[in-house]
């Protein structure tokens, strides 16, 4: 019976060392089949009962069935230990869905454009429809159309870039008048945004790419007052409504009367400032009735229908709508800058 003891208390020695060295359940089941398994130690143990007194086999199968438990619930516990561990492992590993990701940045609409879909918005409003044009222009279209013959002076104003001796990056959205009147119309009403070329150093208040928006309505007895009224109608529609618009006579060779488009001055509301070189107005455009000769180069018929146009620089507008001092920041790309706006 002692020889028992001792052989048994062996066992669980080696049992509880090999239980320990197990470090997933592969192991764990290795060695429940060493000690546990048909042929393993354990078996190896209850042959040696046969060789025992009848009187003292009852007593030793007692004992080796209370060993087998409590290897059985070593085993068990130690099962529960590896599996729990393996839970905490993938749960560390896993991704929490739950956490705020990294925003993506996105961009912004440009000042340019957001002046320009509110005036879209107004003239469409009007019935007006909004047409592009090329940027590459006919030297045609661009001057001679529009009543600038080669040796006019007001080339000189156009600096121009010049692809070949007859095509030029357009100067101005004018030409698209000539354009869409020749293809459609009369009547005829339109707005015409989009990108200009001059060739001006650049600075403060120049950049040689800006933007352009044209207008143009032509109809039976179109006049000027309809021109004021669309003008003004605009400037408020894009500074609001205590805006104060000014008609200064001026000269283009493509309207008759032509005047200069004025707005008051926000930085100092018309009291004369730096902004306005003291004189509390700032230009936005030229406009004025269409040109008889204009609309004969078209095929329109000067005495059955009149009309107006005008062209103003939206990155004027838009310095002035969001009191800027500098054309130069538009085209920068600076995020702190164009986002402030949205
Ligand atoms: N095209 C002119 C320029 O760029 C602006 C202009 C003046 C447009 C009078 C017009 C107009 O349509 O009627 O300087």
């Amino acid at each position: 019976m002692s020889e028992l003891d001792d052989n048994l208390t062996a066992l669980a020695t080696r049992f509880d060392t090999a239980l320990a060295a197990a470090e997933n359940e592969r192991a764990l089941d290795d060695v429940r089949v060493a000690f546990l398994g048909r042929s393993g130690e354990v078996t190896a143990v209850r042959r040696g009962i046969g060789a025992l007194p009848p009187a003292e086999r009852p007593a030793a199968g007692k004992v080796i069935n209370a060993a087998v438990e409590s290897m059985e619930g070593k085993l068990a516990a130690a099962l529960t230990r590896l599996e729990s561990a393996e839970i905490e492992k993938s749960l560390a590993d896993s991704i929490d869905v739950t956490y705020p990701g990294t925003p993506a940045r996105i961009g912004t609409i440009h000042p340019v454009r957001l002046v320009l879909a509110e005036i879209a918005r107004y003239f469409t409003r009007h019935g007006f429809a909004v047409v592009l044009g090329p940027e590459i222009e006919t030297d045609a279209n661009n001057f001679d159309a529009l009543n600038i013959p080669p040796d006019h002076p007001a080339r000189e104003g156009h600096d121009s870039f010049y692809l070949r001796p007859d095509l030029v990056l357009r100067t101005h959205t004018s030409p698209m008048q000539v354009r869409a009147m020749r293809e459609n119309g009369p009547p005829i009403a339109i707005i015409v945004p989009g990108k200009c070329y001059r060739r001006d150093a650049v600075d403060a208040r120049h950049l040689y790419q800006f933007h352009q928006v044209e207008g143009l309505l032509v109809g039976p007895g179109v006049h000027f007052g309809h021109l004021k009224g669309m003008l003004a109608g605009m400037c408020r529609a894009v500074f609001g409504a205590q805006q104060r618009v000014r008609f200064r006579p001026s000269f283009f060779p493509f309207t008759e009367p032509s005047a200069e488009v004025d707005v008051s001055c926000p930085g100092c509301n018309g009291a004369g400032c730096r902004t306005c070189s003291g004189s509390g107005w700032i230009e936005i455009g030229g406009s004025g009735m269409v040109h008889p000769s204009v609309l004969r180069n078209v095929g329109y018929d000067p005495d059955a229908v009149t009309g107006w146009a005008f062209g103003c620089g939206l990155e004027r507008l838009a310095m002035k709508r969001y009191d800027m001092n500098d054309i130069r920041d538009f085209v920068e790309n600076a995020p702190p800058f164009l986002e402030q706006l949205n």
